[in-house]
């Protein structure tokens, strides 16, 4: 029943925000059920301002206050969110913020020389706490960053997957990036991720092209962005990746991508 007291909107079905408590999650069809079941086990007076109360009167005061400013108002007073949204929901997977605990399930990615055999090396602790460092400020400053990936069925932290600005041949650009345990490659984890956030990216900023960019022979990278719906937009010499090849999908493919091949989306 907790789940039902916030919802976050119609138009980003597969965003979640999670506080200490609660789950809040998108309207579903049967949630107007659950609630005139509530209203209608409440004490008389805490049931005033709530009259005749039905379950259409249900539907209509959720989707009133579905999106609206002052939902957003209760949202940020009472959960300190700044209206941002914390959480992405796919199939098997969870996409939430960077928090510091990361710092052992993520060192373990990143220090992993065959796992980083496409960086110039792996990283030790210092640049591993600066990635969750950095990734923390990206939040506050576009309200993206990399997110932490975690499998829905165990709660693991498998890798991150989400946007960030980098340089693509001099240009700063937002990039799709993707780092996964080696445990779980070809599983589709990565895909899965990519391709929620790419959603994710064109349903709430204003971006109209989405980039990956990779070292020419990351062909895991390459091949996880066309199946992302990417195509190769570019390849450039590049002093970190000696060439590095970049995919882009632009807002217009992926409208036509939704209309026309719904498993990619
Ligand atoms: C790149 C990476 C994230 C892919 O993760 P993954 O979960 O194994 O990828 P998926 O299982 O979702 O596969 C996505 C696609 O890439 C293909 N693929 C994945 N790894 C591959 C590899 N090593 N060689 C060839 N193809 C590969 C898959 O077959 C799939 O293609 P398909 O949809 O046509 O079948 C993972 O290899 C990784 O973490 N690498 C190290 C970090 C890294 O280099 N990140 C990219 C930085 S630019």
């Amino acid at each position: 029943m907790e789940a039902l007291i916030a919802f976050i909107s119609f138009e980003v079905p597969d965003m979640k925000l999670f506080t200490e408590r609660l789950i809040l999650r998108p309207f579903q069809e049967t949630d107007p059920d659950d609630l005139y079941e509530f209203l209608s086990q409440l004490e008389n007076d805490e049931f005033e301002g709530y009259p005749g109360i039905t379950r259409e009167s249900c539907l209509e005061h959720l989707k009133q206050r579905v999106g609206s400013e002052e939902f957003y108002a209760i949202l940020e007073k009472e959960y300190n969110t700044e209206g941002r949204l914390h959480m992405i929901e796919t199939e098997r997977l969870l996409l939430r913020e960077y928090t510091p605990d990361d710092f052992d399930a993520l060192y373990e990615i990143l220090s992993d020389p065959e796992t980083m055999r496409h960086y110039p090396a792996p990283y030790d602790e210092a640049g591993t706490r600066h990635w969750i460092e950095w990734n923390l400020e990206n939040y506050t400053q576009y309200g993206f960053g990399l997110w932490a990936v975690v499998l829905k069925e165990t709660g693991e932290f498998i890798g991150d997957c989400g946007i960030t600005i980098q340089n693509i041949d001099g240009k700063m650009l937002p990039e799709i990036g993707y780092h996964i345990h080696k445990k779980y490659w070809r599983r589709g984890f990565a895909k899965e991720a990519a391709r929620a956030v790419r959603n994710w990216a064109f349903q709430n900023t204003e971006y109209n092209v989405l980039y990956s960019y990779m070292k020419h022979t990351n062909e895991g990278s390459w091949r996880t962005a066309m199946a992302n719906g990417m195509k190769k937009v570019k390849e450039y010499p590049d002093p970190k990746n000696t060439i590095s090849y970049a995919f882009a999908i632009t807002r217009e493919e992926w409208e036509n991508l939704k209309r026309k091949n719904a498993d990619i989306v």
